[in-house]
């Protein structure tokens, strides 16, 4: 795994985007502390998800609304259908470290 940020550096509610190894990765971390790694994309167009703003554990587009879950990557409404990936992501010793080759979904 990958030590991408400081666990500090994503308190609960916010989000964090990354590049690693040509992936670009939202780091966010729910309403209940614990972190997630998607893909940053959104399904429906060229936008940020780390742009977005976390409810709950979801992750909300900003561009039109489409929700994610955090831990599934299911589109949970519409605009956007598709899912984003999850990757493997591990709070150690108060490192974020992520596995952009293990999607978990
Ligand atoms: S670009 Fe994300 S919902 Fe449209």
């Amino acid at each position: 795994m990958i030590d991408v940020a400081a666990a500090s550096e994503v308190a609960a509610g916010a989000t964090m985007r990354i590049e690693v190894e040509n992936f670009e990765i939202c780091i966010a971390r729910d309403s209940d502390g614990a972190i997630h790694a998607i893909d940053d994309l959104c399904t429906h167009g060229e936008v940020s998800l780390a742009e977005g703003d976390v409810e709950g554990c979801a992750i909300e587009c900003w561009l039109h609304g489409s929700q994610f879950d955090l831990n599934s990557g299911q589109a949970l409404t519409p605009p956007a259908f598709e899912p984003v990936a999850v990757y493997d992501c591990k709070e150690i010793a108060g490192r974020i470290l992520i596995d952009p080759h293990t999607t978990l979904n």
